[in-house]
C-alpha cells in the first residue's frame, strides 16, 4: 500500500497512535463524507445542544460554549452557501465540521468532543435526520389521502366493474375503489407515526460504548434536541439500527401499496381498458411510436418499489451478524436509508399531484361493468329471496350466463321470457336487481360499495383526519 502524507499532515483527528499514513485508496474506501454530509444540519444541532449541556454541568465555560455554538452556526452558513470545503481525508461529516470549527475558533473547538464519541454522535444524527424526514412524509400522506377522499366523494356513484382474478366480478363504484386505496395509505401513515416513537430516542451520552466519565446531563440534551427520551443502554444506543430497519420495512410496505395502485393505473390508462385518462404532464411519449403516451409516473413508482425492498434486506443483512457494540459496518446504514426516504418521498409527492388529476371515463367504465355479467350474483341472490337454495340458484344463473355468452347478451339485455327459461320464479321485478345501480345500491352496509356508503365513509374519514390529524 502506498504511503502518502503522515496522518498528522493529513490533519486526521485520530492520528496520535499511527506511525504511517492511511493508504490513499483505504482513505477513500472508508470515508462516508460524500454521502453523510447531508446530515450536516442535524450534526450541528446535536453539537450545539451537547455544548450547551457541557457548559451547564461545568465541563465548558460559558465563553467556550458561545464560541462553539457561534462557530457552528457560521459553519452551517458556509455549508448552505456552498463555500464549505468537504475533505475525504477528514472521513465523515462529523470530523469535517469539527476540524473546521477548530480552524475557526482555535483550541476551544477541540473541546467540543468532550464526553462523546462519533459512535453516539452518528447514531444521534441519523435519528434526528430521519425524524425530520418522517415529519415531511406524514404531511405528504395527509395530502394524498385528502386528494383520494375528494375524488372518492365526487365519484361515489360512478360505476365500474370490480375484479377478482382480473376477471369482471361484480359492479362497484369507483369511489369505493378509491377508498380501498385510501385505507391502504391510512395504515401506512399509522405505521409511520408509530415507528417515530422508536426513532425519536436519544443515543447521545452513550459515548463510544460504555458511557462517559464526565458529569453529563442526558435528560437536558434530550430536552434540547426534542427527543422523547434517552436510549437506556449505552451499548444498545451506539450499536442498533433497528429504527432504520423499521422505517425501511414500513417504506417497503407503503411502496408495495403504491405499486399496486400504479399497476391499476397502468392497466386502466391502456387503450384496452381506457377507464382513466392521465393528464399529459404525468406521461411521456415514445421516440419511435408517435401515438404513444406512456404512464411513466406510475410505472416508475412500481419500478422503484424494488429498490426499497432491497434496502430493507440490505439493512437486515447489515445488522444480523454484528456483535455489540458499534462496528464500522454501521456506516453502511446510510445510503440505503437515504434512498428509501428519497424514494418514498418522491413517490408520495408524485401521487399527491397525480391522484386529484385522474380523469375517469365514466361511460367506458360503466359499459365494461355492463358487459361482463357483473350482476350475476345479484340474480342468484334474487332467486334465493324467492325461496331457492343458493347452490341451486348459482346453477340456474350459470346456465343463464352460458346462454348469454352464446347469444352475446348481458343478463339485463334478456327479455323476461328468455330469463324465465331458467327459472319460473323470475318475475318482472328482476330488472331492478339486474341494473348496475340496483346492484351497487343493494350493498348498503358499512364497508359496502353503495354510493351512500361511500359518501358516509368519506365523511367519517374526513372527520377522523380533522379531529386528530390521524386518519
Ligand atoms: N462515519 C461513521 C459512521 O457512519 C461515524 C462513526 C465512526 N466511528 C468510528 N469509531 N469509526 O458510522
Amino acid at each position: 500500500m502506498s504511503k502518502t502524507m503522515t496522518d498528522k499532515q493529513q490533519n486526521k483527528l485520530w492520528g496520535g497512535r499511527f506511525s504511517e499514513s492511511t493508504d490513499q485508496f483505504v482513505q477513500e474506501f472508508t470515508a462516508s463524507v460524500n454521502f453523510d454530509q447531508r446530515m450536516y444540519r442535524q450534526d450541528i444541532f446535536g453539537s450545539q445542544a451537547h455544548a450547551t449541556m457541557l457548559a451547564e454541568v461545568g465541563v465548558l465555560t460559558e465563553e467556550e460554549r458561545d464560541a462553539i455554538i457561534n462557530g457552528l452556526a457560521e459553519i452551517q452558513k458556509e455549508i448552505e452557501a456552498g463555500e464549505f470545503q468537504w475533505s475525504v481525508a477528514l472521513e465523515d461529516v462529523h470530523m469535517n465540521i469539527e476540524a473546521r470549527l477548530t480552524d475557526k475558533i482555535g483550541i476551544t473547538g477541540k473541546k467540543l468532543h468532550t464526553g462523546r464519541s462519533r459512535n453516539d454522535q452518528v447514531a444521534t444524527d441519523i435519528r434526528l435526520w430521519l425524524r425530520d424526514e418522517m415529519l415531511i412524509m406524514e404531511e405528504q400522506y395527509l395530502y394524498l389521502m385528502q386528494g383520494l377522499l375528494n375524488l372518492a366523494e365526487r365519484e361515489a356513484a360512478t360505476i365500474m366493474p370490480g375484479f377478482t382474478h382480473l376477471q369482471t366480478a361484480q359492479p362497484v363504484t369507483f369511489g369505493h375503489h378509491l377508498l380501498a386505496w385510501f385505507e391502504m395509505l391510512k395504515r401506512d401513515r399509522e405505521r409511520l407515526l408509530d415507528a417515530k416513537k422508536r426513532v425519536n430516542r436519544m443515543p447521545l451520552g452513550a459515548a463510544a460504548l460504555a458511557g462517559t466519565t464526565y458529569p453529563i446531563n442526558r435528560q437536558r440534551t434530550c430536552e434540547l434536541l426534542g427527543f422523547d427520551g434517552v436510549c437506556e443502554n449505552s451499548l444498545d444506543a451506539v450499536s442498533d439500527r433497528d429504527f432504520a430497519i423499521e422505517f425501511c420495512a414500513l417504506a417497503a410496505l407503503s411502496m408495495t401499496h403504491l405499486s399496486r395502485i400504479s399497476e391499476e393505473l397502468v392497466l386502466w390508462t391502456s387503450a384496452q381498458f381506457n377507464f382513466i385518462n392521465l393528464p399529459d404532464r404525468f406521461c411521456t411519449g415514445s421516440s419511435i411510436m408517435p401515438q404513444k403516451k406512456n404512464p411513466d409516473v406510475p410505472e416508475l413508482v412500481r419500478g422503484k418499489t424494488g429498490r426499497v425492498n432491497g434496502h430493507l434486506i440490505s439493512l437486515l443483512t447489515l445488522m444480523k451478524s454484528q456483535p455489540l457494540a458499534y462496528n464500522k459496518d454501521n456506516q453502511e446504514d446510510k445510503e440505503p436509508l437515504y434512498d428509501a426516504v428519497d424514494t418514498l418521498k418522491g413517490s408520495l409527492r408524485a401521487f399527491g399531484d397525480m391522484i386529484p388529476a385522474l380523469e375517469p371515463n365514466r361511460e367506458v367504465m360503466r359499459e365494461a361493468a355492463r358487459r361482463g355479467f357483473a350482476t350475476a350474483t345479484d340474480l342468484a341472490d334474487y332467486l334465493v329471496r324467492k325461496g331457492i337454495a343458493f347452490r341451486d340458484s348459482h346453477e340456474i344463473v350459470g346456465k343463464a350466463v352460458a346462454y348469454g355468452v352464446e347469444k352475446k347478451k348481458d343478463l339485463s339485455d334478456m327479455s323476461l321470457s328468455e330469463l324465465k327459461q331458467f327459472s319460473d320464479q323470475i318475475e318482472d321485478d328482476v330488472f331492478d336487481v339486474l341494473t348496475l345501480e340496483g346492484s351497487v345500491s343493494a350493498r348498503n352496509h358499512i364497508g359496502g360499495t353503495a354510493p351512500d356508503q361511500v359518501r358516509a365513509a368519506v365523511a367519517r374519514a374526513r372527520e377522523a383526519l380533522d379531529n386528530t390529524g390521524n386518519a
